[in-house]
This record gives structure tokens, C-alpha cells and sequence, in this order.
């Protein structure tokens, strides 16, 4: 694929692993929108990087998506990239009295929100690149973030039926498969001994020079590799004590 000279929307972009990539296709030459629904945290990231074109959306809400997608066919029609990487990380249990109203939030973020704008997106007639965060809970999931996990297993297998799909349309369609990393991802502190953001970035950019289309990063690579023994015995290890 090519890593230069795209223009390119982030959902998500101004933190985390969005703007690990964001400042790395900044870097490669590339032109970088970003959305997200905090107007002031977009705002630090062009106080750095006064190139970068921000939009303020709120994913969970279809008039919104629909509102990105009008705002880039008529300003930016050139978009040859799409990178569905905003999500949340809900920490619950299926016994909350929330729990409810919080998986609809979570689903229509992490599923309904990628699935809506790709098939807008789709209709741009210059996009060549489909970018899809999945997890390496989409092998296993974690108990603590149920519908998390079973949001990352749908969009992971939505992504294989899709690359599928574009294939015959010229649009290449990737995932990116992070391990847990050090963001702010499910709230502040619960993913601060995990590895940083950089590395992953430097990995997943090197295999997409070498036309990797999963791009695994530590322990993805070897849920990804994994048997369905492994796999059980993964689940067993992540839930004991
Ligand atoms: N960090 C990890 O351990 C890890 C591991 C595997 C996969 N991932 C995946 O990586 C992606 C990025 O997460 P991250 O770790 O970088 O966490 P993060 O820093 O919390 O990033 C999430 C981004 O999504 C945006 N977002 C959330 N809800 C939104 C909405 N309704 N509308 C628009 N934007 C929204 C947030 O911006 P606003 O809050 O301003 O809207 C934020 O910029 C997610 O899909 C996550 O599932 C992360």
C-alpha cells in the first residue's frame, strides 16, 4: 500500500493510538483529519501540529456520522484513507443496572459507528485504504470488558468479509490488531503498565511497507497464531484468582 501522499481520516486521532498515528503519517506526508467529540483535546493537537484538520463528531450518533461523511464528500472527496480506530472500553458487569444502556453506547461506537461510515465511505471514488482497529481480545476475550471483547471478535470478523469484498473495488483493508497499550482506554491508570504506543506504531508501519494486511504487535501475534487449546488455556490464565 501506499504510505505517502494520502489524505486520510482517524476517528479518534487527537489521542492514544489514533495519534501515535496520526503524528506518524504526519511524518510519512501524508495529510491527517481527525474527529473525535472533545473540541479541546482536537485543539492540542493542532496547537503541535497546525496542518492536521479537525472535526468535532460524536460517533454514537447516526446524524453525526452521516453529518463526517457529507463534510468530507464535499471538502476533502480526495480522502483515500479511512482508519476506524476510535472505540471505548466499558468495565462492567452484565449484573449493573447500567449495564444495559452502556453496552448499547459501546456497540454503537465500536460496531454500529465503523460499519455506517465504511459503507458511506465506500462511495468516495479516490479511497484506496480501509484501516480497522480491532483488538487482541477479538481471539480472547476478557470478563471484565465483555462487550468489548465481543465488539472487537465482530469487528475483526467483519474486516476479514470485507477485504474480501473491496478487493474487486481496488480498496485495500487492513487491520491492526493492538495489544493492550499504555492509553487512557477504558478510563485513566488502567493501562498504564502496558507497552507504549510508539512501538506499536513503528511495527504496524513497517508491515504495512511489507503488504501485511493483520499487523500484530507482542502477544496479538500470538493470539493470533494460536490454537483453540491455546486459546482456552489463555482465557483460563487471564481469569484466575
Ligand atoms: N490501548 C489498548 O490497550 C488497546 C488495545 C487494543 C485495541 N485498542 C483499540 O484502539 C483504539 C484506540 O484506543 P486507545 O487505546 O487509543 O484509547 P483512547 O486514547 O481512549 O482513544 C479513543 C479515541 O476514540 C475517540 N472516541 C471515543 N468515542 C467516540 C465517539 N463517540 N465519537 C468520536 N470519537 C470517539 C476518543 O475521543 P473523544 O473521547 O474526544 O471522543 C479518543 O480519541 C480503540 O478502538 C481501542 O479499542 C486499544
Amino acid at each position: 500500500m501506499e504510505l505517502t501522499n494520502n489524505k486520510i481520516l482517524i476517528t479518534g486521532g487527537a489521542t492514544g493510538i489514533g495519534l501515535g498515528l496520526t503524528e506518524r503519517f504526519l511524518k510519512e506526508n501524508n495529510t491527517v483529519i481527525i474527529c473525535g467529540r472533545r473540541s479541546e483535546v482536537l485543539k492540542e493537537v493542532t496547537d503541535k501540529h497546525p496542518s492536521v484538520i479537525t472535526r468535532v463528531c460524536d460517533l454514537a450518533v447516526e446524524a453525526d456520522r452521516v453529518a463526517l461523511y457529507e463534510w468530507i464528500a464535499a471538502e476533502h472527496s480526495d480522502l483515500t484513507m479511512l482508519v476506524n480506530n476510535a472505540g471505548v472500553q466499558n468495565w462492567m458487569t452484565v449484573t449493573d443496572t447500567d449495564f444495559f444502556k452502556r453496552a448499547k453506547q459501546e456497540l454503537a461506537i465500536n460496531v454500529e459507528a465503523p460499519l455506517h461510515l465504511i459503507s458511506l465511505f465506500t462511495n468516495l471514488p479516490a479511497l484506496r485504504t480501509v484501516i480497522n482497529v480491532t483488538s487482541g481480545l477479538s481471539f480472547s476475550p476478557f470478563a471484565k470488558v465483555p462487550v468489548y471483547s465481543a465488539t472487537k471478535a465482530f469487528l475483526r470478523s467483519f474486516t476479514m468479509s470485507l477485504r474480501h469484498v473491496l478487493h474487486s473495488k481496488g480498496i485495500e483493508v487492513i487491520e491492526m490488531i493492538p495489544p493492550a497499550l499504555n492509553t487512557d482506554l477504558g478510563g485513566k491508570g488502567l493501562h498504564d503498565a502496558a507497552p507504549a504506543v510508539s512501538g506499536f506504531v513503528d511495527s504496524v508501519f513497517e508491515q504495512m511497507k511489507n503488504g501485511k494486511t493483520e499487523l500484530t504487535y507482542g502477544s496479538s501475534e500470538d493470539r493470533l497464531n494460536a490454537s483453540a487449546e491455546e486459546l482456552r488455556k489463555h482465557f483460563k490464565q487471564m481469569h484466575q484468582g
